[in-house]
């Protein structure tokens, strides 16, 4: 930090904990593809809004209208932007694009939230028919039917640069890469930044770890895992200097969200990954997490809430999950019982109540801050500007002075 004396105060002020982004993961994007059989390319294209759907445009209206959350994470899929056809690449389906952008545009033009973009593809590409499972894995050389690191490079670029001028969106590079060489990870999401950056974008992006990016595991080796995310991810770089981890954390016994009990202590368990990004000088959002409706889950739902408040190195979170097309069914954390979604209006099978009134009115929506950032670029100094020290001393000069 360069940081002028006369600026001190107002460092002190902004290295404090602060939650700049908070609210829901909405998925439903990336449904319609699962193939008991493993048919390639089942459900793909897929119908906009039979098979999947982005967003319901009037739960995600009363979130912020009600809610007042101000941060959307979107799933989609990588198949249905590049067809299978055209290979990944700089090269969409526009029909797609369009209804894509057109969830997004509701989100951050005419709500004036963010939005999060979130390739729901497990860092793998060509078939999602048993997702997470199957598919070849992005940059894999030993594969030849991958598509190549300088693929996924140009896709970013061409996303990116469609939407430089909306300061609104975040780029989430992948959902949950996993089972690789967490060093094909790293060279992954550095070259998705620098194509992000040359595209002219300056808005924050959100960089996974592998081992499905598990705030309890990056500094841990197994397996699947290698090396562990904290010996490599440190060497990310970005000439906006506005990258920030994004990091998913459940709090059942194996980590998955599978299960109706918590019992894994997020305070305790990111303890190294925070003293890790705290080395490093990063910052991290926490895109997935949930929990059940009982009392030991909203009790450690309720610590990992705090603990994302007390600790500078968090700058936001979006709860697993709402989304259209979840009906009965829940998104996590219920040992496959239907208790509904996060999603608004949400009802369990049964009927009663869904997880919108069960677990998120009760244990989220108190820690949704009262002033989250409603303008200017998404950034790792949140309403500070960009990532980028001059940028964002500037802006909070100007933003005291111009009263
Ligand atoms: C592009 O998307 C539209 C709408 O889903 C679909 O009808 C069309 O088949 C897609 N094209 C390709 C090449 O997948
Ligand atoms: C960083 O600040 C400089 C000087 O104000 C500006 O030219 C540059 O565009 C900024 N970078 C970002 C990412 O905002
Ligand atoms: C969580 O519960 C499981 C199953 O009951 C148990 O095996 C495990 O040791 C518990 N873990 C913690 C951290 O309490």
């Amino acid at each position: 930090m360069r940081l002028q004396l006369s600026t001190l105060p107002l460092f002190a002020a902004f290295a404090a904990a602060k939650i700049y982004y908070a609210g829901l993961a909405e998925s439903s994007g990336e449904f319609g593809v699962w193939s008991a059989d493993k048919i390639v390319g089942y459900g793909l294209p897929g119908r906009f809004g039979v098979d999947y759907a982005f967003i319901n445009k009037d739960t995600v209206s009363k979130l912020v209208d009600e809610d007042k959350i101000n941060t959307f994470r979107v799933a989609f899929l990588l198949e249905r932007m590049c067809p299978l056809s055209y290979g990944l690449g700089a090269k969409f389906n526009e029909t797609h694009f369009d209804f894509f952008k057109d969830a997004i545009d509701h989100i951050t033009v005419t709500k004036g939230a963010y939005a999060i973009f979130d390739p729901h593809n497990y860092m793998r590409y060509n078939d999602p028919s048993q997702q997470p499972m199957t598919g070849s894995v992005i940059g894999d050389a030993s594969d030849p039917k991958a598509a190549t690191t300088a693929q996924f490079a140009a896709f970013w670029g061409e996303l990116a640069g469609r939407f430089k001028d909306n300061e609104k969106v975040i780029f989430g590079l992948m959902n949950e890469p996993h089972d690789m060489d967490n060093n094909l990870v790293l060279t992954n999401n550095q070259a998705a930044i620098n194509s992000i950056r040359a595209a002219g974008a300056n808005q924050l992006i959100i960089a996974p770890g592998g081992g499905w990016t598990g705030g309890h595991a990056w500094t841990k080796t197994y397996p699947g895992n290698e090396p562990a995310n904290a010996v490599v991810m440190h060497k990310l770089t970005d000439p906006a200097s506005n990258t920030a981890f994004d990091i998913h954390e459940y709090l059942d016994v194996d980590f998955s969200g599978g299960h109706s009990i918590c019992n894994q202590s997020a305070a305790t368990n990111l303890a190294p990954l925070t003293a890790w990004l705290k080395q490093y000088n990063f910052k991290a959002m926490i895109t997935e997490f949930g929990g059940d409706n009982n009392e030991g889950c909203h009790d450690l739902l309720d610590e990992m809430l705090t603990y994302m408040e007390d600790n500078p190195e968090y700058i936001g979170w979006t709860a697993w999950a709402a989304g259209p097309f979840w009906g009965p069914n829940s998104a996590c954390c219920t040992d496959q019982r239907q208790l509904g979604s996060l999603e608004p209006g949400s009802k369990a099978a049964n009927g009663s109540p869904g997880m919108y009134d069960t677990v998120w009115r009760p244990t989220m929506l108190p820690h949704v801050p009262a002033d989250l950032q409603w303008e200017g670029i998404s950034s790792i100094n949140g309403p500070a500007g960009a990532g980028n020290a001059t940028a964002a001393r500037r802006s909070r000069r100007s933003s005291r002075f111009s009263k």
